[in-house]
């Protein structure tokens, strides 16, 4: 086979960035559809921040829009889709329950549906979540345990996850489902817990604030880094047969260690500057999330490679250096 051709669905957002960047390194022709936005200056900003803007063709396209999706993979016939898209913050699902529907659930269905048409013999890959798993039904977490649902976000991806299963076993798709746990990076949305906390060290340490807003403390992630977590994304499209994976560290650890972490790396205390607003509590919580990885690990050989230390201090150091140099994202 000539030239491996990726088309890339979320490519402006932090998995879209970082997965870009493992498939160039690999050679691979990446195509990326990209949200007509008015703020034309912004759209490509982890893409540049991360070295790749300007080596991926864009393709204008929404999830929400089957026409333009069918055109799109007319026009690109890739050998790889990753459905990365979707309204992926939990907590704005409360305020927008049916847009989410629209673009986490539908989207989803909108993609399968175009790959159908337009190019069957692709390899599809879809953005499932740990967060299907909801109210837990077991203390970890792996691919037979039953999912709870809390939130329009979860309902919304256990959706699109059933409908991927579907067409795998309906029209014999190569379609795998990656049920990844919370995993940051420097790229990570600023209003996600990680960020919003290292953001916020970092201004403290400048000081250009004192005091950090934050709510639920004792909600407990499984936490990776973004980086090792595209690459189990990858990997699932290289086997040979598709399945469903959980990509995870095996080790949870609660929002206010997270802090207490991110405080420390820059020599402060958070019981100096963290107080607790309601306004960040949420309809539903999701108490604790802790996966377990053994699948990815015996079957994809994949392990994540970056500890929770290591990734607090590069999100920490990345946070000072974009804010002493006045660079927003
Ligand atoms: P993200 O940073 O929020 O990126 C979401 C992407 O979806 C952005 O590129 C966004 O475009 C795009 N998008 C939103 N609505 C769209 C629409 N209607 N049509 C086309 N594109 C649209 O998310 P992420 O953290 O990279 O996560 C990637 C995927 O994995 C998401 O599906 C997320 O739900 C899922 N996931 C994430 C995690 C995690 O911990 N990060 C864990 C499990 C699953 P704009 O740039 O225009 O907004
Ligand atoms: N965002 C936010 N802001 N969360 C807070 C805050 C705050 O000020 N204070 C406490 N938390 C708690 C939330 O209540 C939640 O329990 C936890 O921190 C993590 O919240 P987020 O970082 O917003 O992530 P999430 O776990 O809800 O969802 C992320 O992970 C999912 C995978 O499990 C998103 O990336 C989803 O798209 C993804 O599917």
């Amino acid at each position: 086979m000539g030239t491996k051709r990726a088309l890339i669905t979320g490519v402006t957002g932090q998995d879209g960035a970082y997965l870009s960047k493992l498939l160039l390194d690999q050679g691979y022709e990446v195509h990326g559809l990209l949200r007509r936005s008015a703020s034309a200056d912004v759209i490509d900003a982890r893409l540049k921040w991360i070295g790749v803007a300007g080596k991926i063709t864009l393709h204008d396209g929404n999830l929400t829009d089957l026409s333009g999706l069918i055109r799109v993979i007319q026009e690109v016939r890739p050998h790889e889709v990753y459905n990365l898209a979707a309204q992926s913050f939990v907590k704005s699902s409360w305020q927008q329950p049916l847009l989410t529907g629209n673009v986490t659930g539908m989207g989803a269905a909108n993609m399968l549906e175009a790959v159908r048409i337009a190019a069957p013999e692709s390899r599809f890959y879809q953005a499932s979540s740990s967060e299907m798993y909801g109210l837990i039904q077991e203390p970890i977490q792996s691919e037979t345990t039953p999912f709870y649902p809390r939130s329009p976000y979860a309902a919304a991806k256990l959706y699109a996850h059933w409908m991927t299963v579907n067409y795998r076993e309906s029209f014999g798709f190569h379609a795998s489902s990656g049920i990844l746990f919370n995993h940051e990076s420097p790229l990570r949305g600023i209003e996600f817990v990680t960020r919003k906390i290292t953001d916020g060290v970092a201004r403290i340490k400048l000081g250009m604030q004192d005091k950090l807003a934050l709510g639920n403390l004792d909600a407990t992630r499984d936490w990776g880094h973004a980086r090792d977590y595209v690459k189990a994304m990858w990997l699932m499209l290289q086997q040979d047969t598709p399945d469903d994976y959980v990509v995870a560290t095996g080790r949870t650890t609660p929002v206010r260690e997270f802090c207490e972490l991110a405080f420390a790396h820059v020599g402060l205390k958070m019981e100096n500057h963290v107080v607790v607003d309601e306004r960040y509590l949420r309809p539903a919580e999701v108490d604790v999330l802790h996966g377990n990885p053994a699948k990815a690990k015996q079957k994809l050989g994949w392990v994540a490679e970056t500890s929770l230390e290591q990734l607090v201090a590069e999100m920490v150091e990345a946070d000072l250096v974009r804010l002493k140099r006045q660079e927003h994202l």
